[in-house]
């Protein structure tokens, strides 16, 4: 159950400014501010909001009471009048006490990137889990810029957001929300337990797991419901899929695999944000493959892949095997497509395109189910005979001489991870 008094999952106000900072660190940083500056439109959008104007200031350093500098603040504030906004919506992530001075300066809503990103989850979260992860990842941004908020925390649910609280308000309210932290925090444990225990069950009975990942927009959700014809939850706005969906979908042998869609990645994901949804997408890091899906017509395409491989990275998932799925060919020119790699790790494809569908299922039954292969195995060493059996399937077992012979119809997939102890038994005819 969601606790009223801390339930922070609000209607969005219509009508904002959106304002970025370029500072030195920035720049050095080689994060692409414009890059960003446009995300941050497109987040805005997505979450309802009407963007009236964008604002740019390159600064030295941020100010430590306006973040952005004072002179800029009556630019914004002439803007936010003429404008008629009532939201002023930051790139980057501001301190309890900006959020406050600004608020006072300019009598609006004021948000940050990271609040922005939040409010779409919390709008988006459709299964316990991701209604948990969401609430969770919201009050731990919360909780430290807690005195900063007046006005703005009342737009978060009642009760807690008065104009400035006194201290002994401020400090029930902060033993409230570590309160419902921990609350949150158990039974996330729960759930994950129950995902776990789910994964492991389709594991251990052998069911093939495909995993969709990729940058949000790139068309995962799409494809999972071209390729298994189920009815999925799509929509052309950000993070459309909060929650993994899993369906079963049919390889050309007929052979099923379980093929799940996990949350869209982004860049500057806020860090609590990625430890919320780790569970989420740990169905990425168990996967027998991943499919990356990238929207190939995208201006910053290659920015996009790097944030996936982070993030991936960052989840363990690195070494899984992976096809990229180059998506979105139709919005492509034909030089656009002539760089791209093609070849059984690199797809050019449409999700839309059922022969490119076909093509699709026709590489993840290759990659997962590979050839027959005979495998000459000392009778002494039963550890190499069970990976035999962990990584493919036995069609035939023999005995010669002191030896076992096997014929296994092998999971691709899972064999390049075993082969550094297989490979020197194999038999070639
Ligand atoms: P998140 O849930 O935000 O992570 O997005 P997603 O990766 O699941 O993307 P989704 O499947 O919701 O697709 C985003 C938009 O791209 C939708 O409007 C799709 O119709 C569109 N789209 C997906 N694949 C293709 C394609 O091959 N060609 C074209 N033209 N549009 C596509």
């Amino acid at each position: 159950m969601r606790n009223e008094t801390f339930d922070t999952n609000t209607t969005l106000p219509d009508k904002a400014v959106l304002v970025s900072l370029v500072t030195n660190e920035v720049k050095r940083s080689g994060v692409d501010s414009e890059h960003s500056l446009n995300e941050l439109v497109q987040l805005a959008e997505t979450a309802g909001v009407e963007v009236a104007d964008v604002i740019v200031q390159n600064k030295e350093t941020p100010d430590s009471r306006w973040f952005i500098g004072k002179g800029k603040v009556e630019e914004l504030k002439a803007a936010i009048d003429a404008l008629e906004a009532n939201t002023a919506i930051f790139d980057q992530e501001l301190s309890g006490a900006q959020v406050r001075n600004l608020e006072e300066a300019l009598d609006v809503k004021i948000i940050d990137r990271t609040q922005l990103i939040l409010d779409i989850f919390a709008g988006r979260a459709k299964t316990r889990e991701g209604i948990i992860q969401v609430e969770l990842a919201q009050l731990s941004y919360l909780l430290p810029r807690l005195s900063g908020h007046g006005k703005n925390l009342s737009r978060l649910g009642g009760g807690i957001g008065t104009r400035g609280p006194g201290e002994s308000k401020l400090e029930t309210d902060r033993r409230h929300i570590r309160g419902r932290i921990t609350d949150l925090k158990q039974q996330l444990d729960e759930v994950t337990k129950h995902r776990t225990l789910h994964r492991k069950r389709r594991k251990e009975n052998g069911v093939v797991q495909v995993a969709l990942v990729g940058y949000t927009n790139a068309g995962k959700s799409t494809l999972l419901k071209q390729l298994t014809a189920a009815d999925v939850y799509i929509e052309n706005q950000l993070f459309a899929t909060l929650d993994p969906t899993s369906r079963a979908m049919e390889l050309p042998s007929g052979k099923e695999v379980v093929i799940t869609d996990t949350v869209g990645f982004i860049q500057n994901l806020p860090h609590d944000l990625v430890a919320s949804f780790r569970a989420t997408l740990e169905e990425a890091n168990e996967a027998n493959l991943i499919l990356h899906v990238v929207d190939a017509s995208a201006e910053t395409r290659d920015e996009q892949m790097k944030v996936v491989d982070r993030i991936l990275d960052e989840l363990g998932a690195s070494s899984t095997p992976q096809v990229i799925l180059y998506n979105k060919k139709d919005l492509c020119t034909p030089e656009q497509l002539q760089l791209l790699p093609s070849d059984e790790n690199h797809l050019k494809i449409s999700a839309y395109d059922e022969h490119d569908l076909q093509m699709v299922r026709q590489v993840i039954q290759d990659r997962l189910t590979g050839d027959t292969v005979t495998f000459r195995i000392p009778a002494a060493r039963g550890d190499l005979s069970s990976v035999i059996y962990r990584v493919g399937e036995v069609l035939n077992q023999d005995f010669e001489d002191e030896d076992l012979l096997f014929e296994v119809r092998l999971n691709q997939a899972d064999y390049e991870k075993n082969s550094y102890l297989l490979k020197e038994y194999e038999v070639h005819a």
